[in-house]
């Protein structure tokens, strides 16, 4: 059966809807994922949803503080090809206020180095194309599924990943909004990459839960305006996913599955 992983962000910490299965426990290699993963069942044809919480089920965990790589191992470990990451985000670009959706087609980290955000940092020399980051075959599901239950989406934009937990200076929006970036989040990377390293697919959501620092002048950002506009966005999410599952092919054909061909040294 078709397993789809979904690592659910601020806000989202449960998928209203699904048929709950059980709850697995992973070990990893490294260390504790953010908790137990959630099986549920989906959709017809039926697929099996591998849900977890990325800041954990009481969302005590901060988004510099994730496991990265043990949720994506983790995932990997229950059989998961397919992750879909939904993520809070800032708007960069004043075209997407609070409540716009967007399937965003790239990646700019600026995390710098503060994360854990490799599975080859053995004697294994390895460096994944990375020009794409994000699925094509997943992206092309959501914004079908998007399409066909008329729910507006952004189909591109380039996500641009902070260390955080603070929020950004207005001159810092205003650099990654010149450097081409349309949003801005906290949890978008290494996901995406260590998801790659795997040979996984991944593609991320972003809802934009607040205009970035700045981009409405004065505004002060606080987290109840993030978590409220999440709130308000979620039947929209699981309209979107749950469209989408029926449109993931079970057969992989992207170029995700052969990322470490000619990535060794
Ligand atoms: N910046 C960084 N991360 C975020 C934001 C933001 O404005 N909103 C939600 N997550």
């Amino acid at each position: 059966m078709l397993k789809i992983g979904i690592i659910g962000g601020s806000g989202l910490n449960e998928i209203p809807g699904l048929t709950r299965l059980r709850e697995e426990t992973v070990n990893t290699p490294y260390g504790e994922p953010s908790g137990g993963y959630l099986i549920a069942g989906a959709g017809f044809p039926p697929v099996e949803v591998v849900f977890l919480p990325r800041h954990g089920a009481r969302h005590d965990i901060a988004p510099h503080k994730v496991n990265y790589r043990a949720n994506i191992w983790g995932m990997k470990s229950l059989g998961v090809e397919r992750i879909l990451g939904i993520n809070a985000v800032g708007g960069i670009d004043p075209g997407l206020p609070p409540g716009s959706i967007v399937i965003a087609d790239q990646v700019m980290d600026f995390t710098c180095g503060a994360r854990q955000s490799t599975f080859y940092d053995g004697k294994e020399v390895v460096h994944v194309d990375f020009t794409e980051p994000y699925c094509p075959e997943l992206r092309g599901a959501l914004l079908e599924a998007a399409r066909k239950e008329g729910s507006p989406v952004t189909a591109s934009g380039a996500y641009v990943c902070t260390n955080g937990p603070r929020l950004e200076t207005r001159a810092e929006i205003e650099f990654f909004g010149r450097a081409g970036g349309h949003v801005v989040g906290m949890t978008g990377m290494p996901e995406a990459v260590l998801a790659r390293e795997l040979g996984l697919c991944y593609a991320a959501v972003a809802i934009v839960t607040n205009a970035a620092a700045g981009v409405l002048g004065a505004h002060r950002l606080t987290t109840t305006e993030v978590v409220e506009t999440m709130a308000q966005k979620t039947e929209s999410i699981k309209t979107i996913l749950k469209a989408a599952f029926p449109l993931i092919p079970a057969e992989r054909h992207c170029p995700c599955k052969d990322a470490l061909r000619e990535a060794r040294l």
